[in-house]
């Protein structure tokens, strides 16, 4: 990880800064007990207390990475860049980031941070930046104790990932941004009306922040033919009906080679509001 982005981080033990060793192997907290973390060799931190639960299981990740790699939700990730050179974004932090899709395309130019309590995504977002040349840092954390300094970010994304508006909002300059994006109504709207009889539209977020000032919310939605079973079983396992399913309903998606699907995006722009106003 570069020197650049763990200038951003705190020890997640006593909320010290930390600081890269000067062989470059580990991170050392600037506390009196010098709380240290090892670097992974594909350049992530585990900053997860041992209590920290775990996040995404390797093979949703693994799904996830075949379906997003396959670009169906590029237009998306392309949309998340307008914003943030809209808002002038250099500090941000992927709150969630899963396998780290958009915090690697993002990263040019920016000094970007991803974090995930599940291992395996951060192991393979890294090694996917390393692979790739690209800047974006990676660490194994909860997003509801950032180790990252207060008021230290221009934004923060939280990409289908719970919202800890607390933790955001401590994390986040005054007027810094924050990006929500949930699923739409009609989001995935091919993919239930195959599986299920009657396929309802999503409720939306329910987790949207409540002190922070809502500047926009606009919708990005637009049909995609997902090729292949493995698209279509990749993009059903990282859905939540893949969980609550029954097996004969699941069954349905068997003989398909395509799935025409709605996509439908929802995204929220807040902004901090400024410490002592
Ligand atoms: C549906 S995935 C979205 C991943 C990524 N943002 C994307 O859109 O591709 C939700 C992610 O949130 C992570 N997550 C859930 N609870 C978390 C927590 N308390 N702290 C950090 N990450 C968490 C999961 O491990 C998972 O990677």
């Amino acid at each position: 990880m570069h020197r650049s982005i763990i200038d951003l981080l705190i020890c997640p033990v006593c909320g010290a800064d930390v600081a890269l060793t000067e062989d470059g192997r580990s991170c050392v907290c600037r506390g009196t007990r010098r709380h240290c973390f090892d670097l992974a060799k594909s350049g992530y931190l585990n900053l997860n207390p041992p209590t920290g639960g775990s996040g995404d299981e390797r093979a949703a990740i693994r799904a996830r990475t075949c379906f997003l790699e396959a670009g169906y939700y590029r237009p998306l990730a392309d949309r998340i860049g307008e914003i943030l050179c809209e808002i002038s974004a250099r500090d941000v932090l992927d709150a969630g980031c899963g396998e780290g899709y958009y915090t690697n395309l993002l990263s040019a130019g920016r000094r970007m941070l991803g974090i995930d309590l599940s291992k395996s995504g951060i192991e393979a977002a890294a090694k996917s930046a390393k692979a790739k040349g690209l800047s974006a840092g990676f660490a194994v954390s909860s997003l509801f104790t950032l180790p990252v300094r207060d008021g230290s970010l221009d934004a923060i994304l939280n990409i289908f990932a719970p919202c800890a508006e607390g933790e955001f909002a401590r994390a986040l300059r005054d007027g810094g941004h924050l990006l929500l994006v949930g699923a739409g109504e009609r989001h995935l709207m091919g993919l239930k009306q195959q599986i299920y009889e009657h396929a309802y539209e999503n409720p939306g977020r329910a987790d949207l922040p409540e002190g922070m000032t809502l500047l926009r919310r606009e919708r990005l939605s637009y049909t995609v033919t997902v090729c292949g079973q493995e698209h279509i079983q990749a993009l059903f396992s990282m859905t939540p009906y893949y969980w609550r399913t029954s097996p004969t309903d699941r069954a349905k998606l068997d003989p398909l080679e395509t799935l025409e699907t709605e996509l439908d995006f929802d995204l929220f722009l807040y902004q901090s509001i400024k410490k002592g106003s």
